[in-house]
């Protein structure tokens, strides 16, 4: 659990304007390109996306060749991700981990141009979620790799590390100088960076001051923020007016005190949601980021590692069928939704990007205007209403449903409608997927969405139809463990409040 910070420090700090100009040489600033959706773009488009906004780095969570093969001589240097459920398989096999470079990395750089810098071996594997199912694999797994690497000749280019989530490390006094690692992963993370150090690879961690705030009511919510109110925390002499600067230069002390006070630090991912929480918002998902850009931009980094900070946005589109064990804002982090469209301003301070206007999507297709919404002749007492609602939550996605949320303030009926317009956007139309029991549901052109409350229209995928196979790959985004336990959370979520 990320600590929260309490604020002793009187003096009010002006954080300096630091200016929008970016330094001349500042290369594009990373994001994180997340496939969870029941309606991927084509990884063609989203590469435009990337291209036409300047970002110079992605960060995919595994090594998709269709992907990858997108890619290509794209001028986009990239960090390909092994997903935790194979760390086990390349622990137990060196064979297991050379086919893996074999097929995902060398076979990429060699024939396909990617520029493949990292490989991120798991993600966030020590997360508490995960019941310490990965602490005996990842290390074994990333040994493997790095083995591999050297064998197929690409230690030079492609580095390891290991994406982890900011909890490894904490602070009883939640001074960034008394930063360690947690006591009881400390031996296992020193063996980690002992090795990541051996080989010249960096340190990667998550760093999310929305979720600190999310996890603890008491937290101070302008220390959240690069450019908040808040009263800075003094730690010995240095001042911070900020989680993120205190929460990074917590892991240098923790790396500092065990002798890796030089080892490299990547911030694997940083950003804001924008719905599906009370603090999930535009209004502060663009003042997080924009405030993270700015730092970014002009190279000034932190109080314990001044420089140009290596990042990558958390992230670049929303993804519609991720999970929300954590919670229902999970699939709300996009800077972009799930259309390729941008969602607020953002100067990334990058040479294409103008004045601060995120460059949409190129030749998006939608399917036709018309949702599904409760029938007008539909009663809110029939008995059907209620399964009807958690079979279509339950198989879409009802997270812009609830308090101070996009879409938190519809009548119930419009809860219902809602509902129902998102199971029948992501199954494509189909006329089977608006005829709920006793007619409660019918076929509308007539747009509800109010306010800023999105009825979207989902896009016309690149694939030929929507057969019963792509229903249930709509399933398979349940295959996560902790999913299911979303699903049946916001189910008896959405039945508590809507009914
Ligand atoms: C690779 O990505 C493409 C495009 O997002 C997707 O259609 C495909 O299912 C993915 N393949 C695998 C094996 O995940
Ligand atoms: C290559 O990566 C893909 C996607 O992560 C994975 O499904 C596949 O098993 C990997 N190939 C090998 C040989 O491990
Ligand atoms: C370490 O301790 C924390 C509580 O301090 C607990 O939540 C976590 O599960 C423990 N992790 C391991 C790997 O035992
Ligand atoms: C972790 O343990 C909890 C409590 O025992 C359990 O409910 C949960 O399903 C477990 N999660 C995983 C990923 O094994
Ligand atoms: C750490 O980096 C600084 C500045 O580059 C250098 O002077 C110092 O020798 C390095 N220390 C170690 C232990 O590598
Ligand atoms: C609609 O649903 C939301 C979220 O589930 C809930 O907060 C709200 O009270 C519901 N509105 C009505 C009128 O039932
Ligand atoms: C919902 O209504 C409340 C109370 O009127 C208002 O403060 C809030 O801004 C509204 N939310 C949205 C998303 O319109
Ligand atoms: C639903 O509508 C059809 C056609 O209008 C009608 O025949 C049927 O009786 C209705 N069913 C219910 C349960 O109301
Ligand atoms: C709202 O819906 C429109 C059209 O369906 C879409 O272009 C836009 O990206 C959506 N916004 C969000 C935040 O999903």
């Amino acid at each position: 659990m990320m600590k929260y910070w309490v604020c002793l420090g009187l003096m009010i700090l002006f954080v300096g304007g630091g200016g929008l100009c970016p330094l001349k040489g500042v290369s594009g600033i990373g994001v994180n390109w997340g496939t969870q959706s029941t309606h991927p773009l084509p990884p063609s488009t989203v590469v435009g996306m990337l291209r036409d906004n300047g970002f110079g780095k992605a960060k995919l969570f595994d090594a998709n060749s269709t992907i990858l093969d997108a890619l290509g001589k794209s001028g986009v240097q990239v960090m390909v991700g092994i997903p935790n459920d194979m760390l086990s398989t390349l622990a137990g096999s060196m064979q297991a981990a050379e086919n893996w470079v074999a097929k995902n990395l060398s076979s990429h750089i060699s024939s396909g141009g990617v520029d493949i810098r990292y490989v991120a071996v798991g993600n966030e594997p020590f997360l508490n979620a995960y019941n310490g199912s990965f602490l005996d694999t990842t290390l074994p797994a990333l040994q493997n790799i790095q083995s591999a690497i050297i064998k197929a000749g690409l230690s030079a280019q492609v580095k390891v590390t290991v994406p982890l989530n900011a909890d490894v490390y904490g602070s009883s006094t939640n001074l960034p100088s008394d930063g360690d690692f947690r006591s009881n992963i400390s031996t296992l993370m020193l063996q980690i960076v002992q090795f990541l150090s051996d080989n010249g690879a960096p340190f990667t961690v998550n760093i999310y001051p929305f979720i600190s705030l999310h996890d603890d009511p008491s937290f101070p919510f302008e220390f959240a923020f690069f450019d908040g109110s808040s009263a800075p925390l003094n730690d010995k002499g240095t001042i911070y007016t900020n989680v993120f600067d205190a929460n990074h230069d917590m892991l240098v002390w923790a790396l500092q005190k065990h002798g890796f006070g030089n080892m490299s630090i990547i911030i694997g991912e940083i950003g804001w949601p924008t719905d599906g929480d009370m603090n999930a918002n535009l209004k502060n998902a663009q003042r997080f980021n924009q405030g993270f850009m700015t730092r970014y931009s002009t190279g000034q980094g932190t109080p314990l590692r001044p420089g140009q900070l290596d990042a990558y946005l958390f992230s670049l589109i929303d993804e519609d069928a991720k999970s929300i064990q954590p919670g229902n804002f999970e699939r709300h982090w996009g800077l972009f939704s799930y259309d390729g469209q941008p969602k607020y301003a953002l100067n990334l301070g990058t040479t294409t990007s103008t004045n601060g206007v995120l460059v949409a999507a190129k030749g998006i297709l939608y399917m036709p205007q018309k949702w599904c919404v409760m029938s007008p002749s539909a009663s809110l007492t029939d008995p059907q209403v209620a399964p009807s609602v958690s079979y279509a939550c339950e198989n879409a996605d009802c997270t812009s449903l609830g308090y101070m949320t996009s879409c938190g303030n519809l009548t119930a009926s419009g809860n219902i409608s809602y509902a129902f317009n998102s199971y029948y956007q992501q199954h494509n139309q189909l006329d089977s997927t608006c005829n709920f029991p006793d007619n409660l549901s019918v076929i509308t052109t007539q747009n509800p969405s109010t306010g800023g409350c999105n009825f979207t229209v989902m896009i016309a995928t690149y694939y030929s139809s929507y057969s019963s196979s792509t229903a249930s790959s709509v399933r398979g985004c349940r295959q996560h463990p902790a999913t299911a336990f979303g699903v049946a959370g916001l189910l008896s979520y959405v039945l508590y409040t809507i009914l």
